[in-house]
């Protein structure tokens, strides 16, 4: 069986499995962990083993290695992106820092090493307000994602010069669907999306988080019956850890690049070594500010 070749080269090159929770489920199956962008920095920074296999796409693979430059970083498909961190340049950032002189610049972690390096802090959806918080008062520039910027600078009243990138996974995501999904699920059943939604659907919902917030939501709340307005991947972990509770997909939300990480390519990664996260010192080390300071918080 495939997973136990996987399981027996884990051992033989000391590797630690993680994955995110949009990966297909075979693969959270098989990972030593599985969570949102800041639970995998978070557990990035405590591994003690000498590689890192990750299974999600090449930002967070790369946010791994800079947090662990002296360990090998392992993206099982080196062609795993994420469009919105690319809807933005280094060469374009420097350009709107040049209009706001004296604003401080803040990165969503769907972003290039080369545009963290150029941020004073970077946030995931899982602390954005938090940090945002911390910031309260300055001028901000926030990019690649207008959705999140939109959402966290509407809770703390403030404005931000948002960039105006997006996820084209969350953007097919529309209020029909959610109107679809209450019907379907019962109108006291809970509706939850990412931050990376759009205005009107944000607003329709009944609440906003990163995946796992979500996971955390779902565990915790009374409710039976639940509207998930994210990537459908993490149906499989919510399902999993509530086996008892009932799941309403809407908008059919896949993202081709999570499910590029398959059982093969994670057993040829492990087998061949491949394929390494390289990221040149002098980036990683400005790159490395923004997220510690991001972690510190
Ligand atoms: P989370 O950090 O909420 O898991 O989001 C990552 C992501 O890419 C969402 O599209
Ligand atoms: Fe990027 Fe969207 Fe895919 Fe997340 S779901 S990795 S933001 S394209």
């Amino acid at each position: 069986m495939i997973e136990d070749e996987i399981r027996m080269l884990r051992n033989d090159r000391r590797a630690v499995i993680l994955a995110h929770n949009y990966c297909r489920g075979e693969v959270q199956d098989i990972a030593d962990f599985t969570g949102d962008s800041l639970e995998l920095a978070r557990k990035a920074t405590e591994i003690q083993a000498d590689v890192i296999v990750f299974c999600g796409v090449r930002f967070m693979a790369e946010t791994a290695k800079i947090l662990n430059p002296e360990k090998k970083v392992l993206l099982p498909d080196p062609t795993a992106g994420c469009p919105m961190a690319e809807m933005i340049t280094a060469a374009q950032l420097r350009e709107l820092k040049a209009q706001h002189p004296g604003a401080k610049a803040v990165c969503y972690v769907n972003s290039t090493t080369e545009v963290k390096a150029e941020c004073d802090i970077c946030v995931t959806s899982g602390n954005a307000e938090k940090v945002m918080a911390t910031l309260k008062g300055e001028e901000i520039i926030f990019v690649p994602d207008m959705h999140l910027g939109g959402y966290v600078s509407k809770k703390l009243g403030e404005t931000y010069a948002c960039w105006k990138g997006f996820c084209p996974v969350h953007a097919k995501l529309e209020l029909r669907h959610i109107r679809d999904g209450r019907i379907e699920a019962g109108m006291d059943a809970p509706v939850l999306v990412h931050p990376e939604c759009d205005k009107p659907v944000r607003e329709a919902a009944d609440h906003c988080l990163s995946t796992g917030g979500m996971c955390r939501f779902v565990k915790e709340s009374p409710a039976e019956r639940f509207v998930i307005g994210t990537e459908k991947g993490i149906l499989h972990r919510l399902q999993k850890e509530n086996p008892e509770k009932e799941f309403f997909p809407i908008g059919d939300l896949v993202c081709e690049d999570m499910k590029k990480i398959t059982l093969e390519k994670l057993r040829d990664a492990l087998e061949k070594m491949q394929y390494e996260v390289v990221v040149p010192d002098e980036i990683a080390k400005r790159a490395r500010k923004a997220i510690e300071r991001m972690l510190s918080v």
